[in-house]
């Protein structure tokens, strides 16, 4: 093992999760190379501990008893450009800051994630759940992923298609005990134009606008529904949308908008399916914005995301996100699916 690697025992995971809330790993050690990260899986395998790969924690819910394995907090850093053919692309190892990529990109004119400005967590976690945003998906630009594969040990290159993406889903997503994300590397199109296909974003900047402008309104739009992580804004203190947006078919979708009786945001997919608006569903259902229960709560700026307000229990939360997810099911008879990833929590319990 590597003298970098240092395994500390029974450290608070709450501190390192956009919630603030659960309890500790039983280990837990900080990687800064790959080969730290070899030499942490074979210590781990030597112990018989499960291991779970923390990155931003923007996106987790942590068991109030904590994890009773090794966690690795993937610290790995580099962006390197390189120009091909058209594209420019960048290869961002797993523990950048994912904004630090965007703003990158921006500055230097390369187009194809600014509308995913402002969402926070690490890099390689954005392959994961195929983070999207204002009309933009990670998954359209991703060329290829390095990965460690667990079982192996050895490093190898996925090519786009091998990854599995969905709608907030992926390989990594769904079978998380077989690969470590090293880095990505994204193609984007060099003096390329911005992506203006969502009509909240598109109404917010001009024509033609630079793609400093489009960052800019997405940042705007993101802090306005509390989705940009700010010490000062206490609605901030969550995972972004709690739930995932519910895929019907259409005359699902027709029955859903009759029970609301009123216009219902519907976005359809190329296969025929609609897209309903979780958050609408959630208001429409009877929980209105700023709904509190104890130490968490709605969002005042928005219906999906919900608040940790300090002091409080992942149970406080899990309680509240079934209320929610049950309320919703009760109106529409539609079972809404949690985004977050969680770790040592049995969901719906
Ligand atoms: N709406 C409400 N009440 C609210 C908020 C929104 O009725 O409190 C309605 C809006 O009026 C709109 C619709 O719901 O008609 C959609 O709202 P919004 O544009 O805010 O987007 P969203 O569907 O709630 C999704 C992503 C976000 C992403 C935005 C913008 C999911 C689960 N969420 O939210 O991603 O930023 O679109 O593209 O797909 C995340 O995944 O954590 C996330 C923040």
């Amino acid at each position: 093992m590597s003298l970098a690697l240092h395994i500390s025992r029974s450290v608070p995971l709450a501190p390192l999760t956009t919630f603030g809330l659960g309890g500790p790993a039983l280990s837990f050690a900080e990687v800064r190379e790959t080969s730290d990260l070899t030499s942490a899986l074979d210590w781990a395998r030597g112990m018989g501990l499960p291991v779970f790969i923390l990155g931003g924690g923007s996106n987790l819910v942590v068991a109030d008893e904590g994890f009773a394995g090794l966690v690795l907090r993937l610290r790995t850093r580099g962006r390197r450009w390189s120009e091909q053919g058209r594209e420019l692309v960048v290869e961002a190892a797993a523990g950048e800051a994912w904004d630090d990529v965007v703003a990158d990109a921006v500055a230097r004119n390369a187009a194809g994630i600014e509308c995913l400005s402002g969402i926070p967590g690490s890099a390689g976690a954005a392959p994961v759940q195929n983070i999207g945003a204002y009309g933009q998906e990670v998954a359209s630009v991703v060329r290829q992923v390095r990965v460690l594969d667990r079982r192996s040990l050895e490093e190898r290159w996925l090519d786009a298609d091998a990854c599995g993406f969905g709608y907030r889903d992926s390989i990594f997503r769904r079978k998380p005990e077989r690969f470590v994300i090293l880095s990505v590397a994204l193609g984007l199109a060099k003096d390329g134009a911005p992506s203006l296909r969502y009509p909240e974003l598109a109404a917010a900047v001009g024509a033609s606008p630079p793609l400093g402008a489009v960052r800019d309104a997405v940042l705007a739009l993101r802090r306005k529904k509390g989705m940009v992580v700010d010490a000062a804004d206490p609605d901030s203190r969550s995972v972004g949308s709690f739930f995932t947006n519910p895929i019907v078919g259409a005359a699902v979708a027709d029955e859903i908008a009759a029970r609301a009786g009123a216009e219902m945001p519907r976005y359809p997919l190329p296969d025929g399916r609609v897209k309903l608006a979780a958050a609408w569903l959630i208001e429409r259902a009877g929980i209105a914005k700023g709904l509190r229960m104890g130490p968490v709560g709605v969002s005042a700026k928005h219906a999906l995301a919900l608040v940790h307000h300090g002091g409080g229990k992942t149970a406080d939360l899990l309680r509240l996100a079934r209320h929610v997810r049950q309320t919703v099911f009760d109106r529409f008879g539609v079972s809404l699916v949690p985004e977050p990833v969680f770790l040592g929590v049995a969901w719906p319990g």
